[in-house]
C-alpha cells in the first residue's frame, strides 16, 4: 500500500480516456507530443518514476535499467509484448514488470486471418492495379490466387492468439496444425480440430499457410531461420503478426524474390519502424504498419490494463498481469 499518488511516466500518447483516468489516479507524466523516448529521456524517466507506463517503442535493456532510481518498482507495459523489456535484469531489482494479455487477442488474430486471405487472394495485387490503372477489363486468366479453402494452415504458436486465429480459419475451411511447446488441452484440440506437429520442421515442409504467433524470446530468435523457411513448399505463403525477429526477414525476401514461397503478409519487422528494402520491392507481400492490435477499443482495454496492474500495485496488492522471467 502506497498512501501517496504514485509516480507514473507514460511514455507515449494513450487513447484520451486512459490518461483522463491516469490524471485523476496518479502523479502522472504524459506524453502529449508522442515522441518515442531518446535512450536518455528513457534514463531520466526510469531515474525519477515511481511506475513506467512504456510501449514496445522503448528499449529497457539492462543498460537503461541501470538508471532505475530507487523509487521505480513496476514497470506496467502497454502491450502483450514484452521482449523490449529485459525482464531478468528488472526482477533482479525488485523491478515487477506487468503486461496486458488478453485484451488484443481477437482484434490481432483477426488480422492474421486477413492477412491469410490478402495474400492467398492477392488483394494488395489488385488494389495497386485499380490505382495504378492496370485494370483493362476482366479476363478469365489474370489475378489469379490460391482457394482459401481447404489448405493447410499451420500456426506457430499455440497460445490466445494462435487459438483465436484457429477458429477463424476453420471456419473459413483451412485445416488446423500447429507448433508448440506443447500440445494445447485436448477439449481445445478437439474444438480446433488442430493436429499437433512436435517436429515444427516436418510441419513447415507439409503447410499452404504458415502463421507466426508465438512470443519472441531468445528461444524463438529466427526461429523461422533461412532453413526452416526453405522447408515450406514454394506454394506456400507466410503471415507474421507476432514479431519480426522470429522471422530470419532476409532469408525471407530472398526466397520470395526466387520464387521459393509464393507470398508473405507481415504486420511485424525486425528493425521497425524501418522495414527491409528488399520486402518493399516485392510484389507479393502485403506489408503493414505494426497495427493488428490497432483499435479504439483494444487500445483502450490496453489502457484499462495498465491502469488496473499500477492501481493493483498502489493498493497492496500483487498486479494481475505479472510476467515473470519463468515466462520466457
Ligand atoms: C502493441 C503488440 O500495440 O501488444 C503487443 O505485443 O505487438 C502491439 O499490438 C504494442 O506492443 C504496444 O506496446
Amino acid at each position: 500500500m502506497v498512501d501517496r499518488k504514485l509516480k507514473v511516466v507514460v511514455t507515449r500518447k494513450l487513447p484520451d480516456a486512459v490518461e483522463a483516468r491516469m490524471r485523476e489516479l496518479f502523479e502522472v507524466e504524459l506524453n502529449p507530443t508522442d515522441q518515442p523516448l531518446s535512450a536518455d529521456a528513457l534514463a531520466a524517466a526510469l531515474a525519477r518514476a515511481d511506475v513506467l507506463a512504456p510501449t514496445v517503442t522503448d528499449r529497457i535493456d539492462a543498460a537503461a535499467l541501470a538508471h532505475a532510481g530507487p523509487n521505480l518498482k513496476l514497470i506496467a507495459n502497454f502491450g502483450a509484448g514484452f521482449d523490449h523489456i529485459d525482464i531478468a535484469a528488472a526482477t533482479a531489482r525488485g523491478i515487477a514488470v506487468t503486461n496486458t494479455p488478453g485484451v488484443l487477442t481477437e482484434d490481432t488474430a483477426d488480422m492474421a486471418m486477413a492477412l491469410i486471405l490478402a495474400s492467398l487472394r492477392r488483394m494488395v495485387e489488385g488494389l495497386r492495379a485499380v490505382e495504378h490503372g492496370a485494370f483493362l477489363g476482366w479476363t478469365p486468366t489474370w489475378m489469379l490466387g490460391r482457394r482459401v479453402r481447404g489448405k493447410a494452415l499451420g500456426i506457430v504458436g499455440m497460445g490466445r492468439i494462435g487459438q483465436a486465429l484457429a477458429r477463424r480459419a476453420k471456419a473459413f475451411g483451412l485445416s488446423i496444425h500447429y507448433h508448440n511447446r506443447k500440445p494445447v488441452p485436448a477439449r481445445i484440440a478437439q474444438e480446433l480440430d488442430a493436429t499437433y506437429w512436435e517436429s515444427l520442421d516436418q510441419m513447415l515442409a507439409r503447410m499452404d499457410v504458415v502463421s507466426v504467433n508465438c512470443p519472441h524470446t531468445p528461444a524463438t530468435y529466427h526461429l523461422l531461420s533461412a532453413r526452416r523457411l526453405k522447408l515450406m513448399p514454394r506454394h506456400a505463403v507466410l503471415v507474421n503478426t507476432a514479431r519480426g525477429e522470429i522471422v530470419d526477414e532476409n532469408a525471407l525476401a530472398q526466397l520470395l524474390a526466387d520464387g521459393g514461397l509464393a507470398g508473405a503478409g507481415l504486420d511485424v519487422f525486425e528493425q521497425e519502424p524501418a522495414v527491409n528494402p528488399r520486402l518493399l520491392k516485392l510484389p507479393n507481400v502485403v506489408l503493414l504498419p505494426h497495427m493488428a492490435s490497432a483499435t479504439a477499443e483494444a487500445r483502450a482495454d490496453m489502457g484499462d490494463k495498465v491502469i488496473i496492474n499500477i492501481k493493483a500495485f498502489q493498493d497492496g496488492h500483487r498486479p494481475p498481469d505479472r510476467v515473470l522471467p519463468s515466462m520466457l
